[in-house]
């Protein structure tokens, strides 16, 4: 990209002597413009993931506006325009398959356009680490705008979490303690407003990790998606790109290795979603900067969990924000934080939160009065899972944190949903759950089915949680003792593979091991009788996923996007 600060990028579209510098100003005044509107000024983009097939984003063709507003105020001129979303519940087989794709739509569409600036809006699940990665590999100077979370649940005067609480409820539907109409009524209660969901999943963990790497103004993940506060925090993002071009201010001087490992803490204090392990690692790479799992454990060591927020708390994004949202969570872990990293506001993650107030400390944990005293992902091995695996373990049940017990094997998500819901299934609260093909490229796509749903039959026995084992992801809303991420996975021939129904499976998450109770010359005999499942897709985009798809530990990128 252009390294010389002092000419636009944009100019070398508009401004020189050749037709199409002419043919260009011809054409973009037929949009109404006047030649004084754009002519020498700095050309913002603004990448907008809004679509109807996107609920959580539906407003950001309103926020798209208020960035606008700021642009012209700033002197520069915006030109908004569309890449792929990513509509978390109603893509198939999971929006993961193609945040790779989505991400390589934002670079190109960045590189290709005369752009000196971006303002990306992103929400939902892989929005947020699609744009991230787009914007790192493109590098221009980029402000990021979230779509905020939704407003808080409400049902029958109880606080409703989308996701988290919506699980529960319907697990008391499909056991008959809920009847048809009361489903219906809580349907239209779970998610009422526009925005991300509103607890501490993926989206608000991408968002906050957005925020903690640098590359929003200060305190906008946490605002509510209908708070008219978005809207001018949208502006002043419209603002301080125009100003970001004029300094030269790019991601590559933003997100530092420092400034990930300031990610990677406030998303152990937050309690955050496990796939941020994932997008982060990804992220990352574009950048050349390698994350390793071990980065993840050794901070999750020394962080603790503080923010009480669903799953692993009692509260909603609401009350966070409320609270003082993320600043002020920011602020009580500085001491654990490199304060002097830039960010896109110019001064930095020190100078914007250290005097961020707190409203609840009940909400936003002290130090010295967690949650929990580590952070909420671990990092395991063990002879199922040689490069690794995940388990949140603030989000666990902590009497199954250590186990062992029996497997019972599912090697395809279709049969295993109609299994879950047998009254005979052979399993008790000691089974072990175990789930095959399921990773990135056994998926397809590494999908969110970790969190295994209970069988029927053990719910109806007042039993919530077993233990769960696979090479699969999990929703971040999700909770349970959950053991993922599983690497390599079994549809490559990972150990996972091998394991069959009534092998002992042992959980030990103090040992930081997940292992098959067999001895190395069984477990040797069965890989060597592995046969790999047919590939999912022969042509298309579908087989450069499942061609250039790297494996959970390093990122799930694509082996050629990285620098
Ligand atoms: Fe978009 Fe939950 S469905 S964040």
């Amino acid at each position: 990209m252009d390294s010389n600060p002092k000419k636009l990028r944009s100019q070398t579209w508009f401004d020189s002597l050749e037709y199409y510098s002419f043919a260009r100003r011809a054409y973009i005044r037929s949009e109404g413009l006047s030649r004084q509107s754009f002519f020498g000024k700095p050309v913002i983009g603004i990448c907008n993931s809004w679509s109807e097939l996107n609920h959580c984003n539906i407003h950001l063709r309103t926020v798209a506006e208020a960035v606008k507003r700021g642009v012209w105020q700033a002197g520069g001129v915006p030109f908004e325009f569309p890449t792929i979303s990513l509509g978390e519940v109603f893509m198939r087989p999971t929006t993961m398959l193609f945040r790779n794709l989505m991400a390589m739509d934002v670079e190109e569409s960045i590189r290709a356009n005369p752009l000196d600036g971006v303002v990306l809006l992103c929400g939902c699940d892989k929005t947020t680490p699609a744009q991230l990665m787009g914007a790192a590999s493109a590098d221009l100077p980029s402000i990021f705008v979230t779509g905020g979370p939704m407003l808080s649940g409400d049902y029958k005067g109880k606080k409703t979490g989308s996701g988290t609480d919506m699980r529960k409820i319907f697990d008391l539907y499909r056991t008959g303690q809920m009847t048809d109409e009361e489903l219906c009524e809580f349907e239209g209660c779970a998610a009422r407003s526009h925005g991300h969901c509103m607890v501490m999943g993926t989206a608000s963990t991408m968002t906050s990790i957005a925020e903690a790497l640098g590359m929003t103004l200060t305190g906008c993940a946490s605002i509510p998606a209908p708070d008219s506060r978005r809207l001018a925090m949208a502006e002043m993002s419209g603002r301080r790109i125009v100003e970001m071009v004029r300094e030269d201010l790019r991601p590559s001087q933003i997100m530092t290795r420092e400034a990930f490992e300031n990610a990677i803490t406030v998303s152990m204090a937050l309690g955050g979603s496990t796939n941020a392990v994932v997008h982060l690692t990804a992220i990352a790479g574009r950048l050349g900067i390698q994350l390793t799992l071990e980065d993840f454990h050794r901070i999750s060591l020394k962080t603790p969990y503080l923010t009480n927020v669903k799953p692993s708390g009692d509260y909603l994004m609401e009350d966070f924000f409320y609270a003082g949202g993320l600043p002020a969570l920011i602020r009580n872990i500085l001491p654990l934080l490199h304060g002097h990293c830039p960010t896109v506001t110019g001064r930095t993650l020190a100078e914007n939160t250290g005097d961020a107030p707190c409203y609840d400390a009940n909400i936003i944990r002290s130090l010295d009065n967690p949650l929990n005293s580590e952070g909420g992902t671990f990092v395991l091995y063990g002879n199922l899972a040689p490069d690794g695996a995940v388990i949140k373990h603030t989000a666990a049940s902590q009497h199954l944190l250590q186990h062992r017990g029996p497997a019972h094997v599912f090697t395809n998500h279709d049969q295993m949903l109609a299994d879950l819901l047998r009254d005979d299934l052979p399993v008790d609260e000691n089974t072990v759950l175990v789930l095959k093909n399921a990773g990135p490229h056994g998926g397809p796509g590494f999908p969110e089915w970790g969190q295994i749903p209970m069988p029927a039959k053990l719910l109806k026995r007042g039993i919530k949680d077993v233990v769960r084992i696979s090479d699969s992801r999990m929703s971040g809303t999700s909770y349970g003792t959950v053991v993922l991420h599983i690497s390599p996975e079994s549809a490559i021939g990972g150990p996972l593979a091998i394991v069959e129904t009534g092998d002992e499976i042992i959980l030990d998450t103090k040992g930081r091991r997940i292992d098959v109770n067999l001895p190395e010359e069984e477990i040797a005999r069965r890989l060597r009788n592995f046969v790999r499942p047919k590939p999912h897709y022969t042509r298309g985009y579908g087989k450069l996923f499942l061609d250039h798809v790297t494996q959970a530990h390093l990122g799930c990128d694509f082996d050629f996007l990285q620098p």
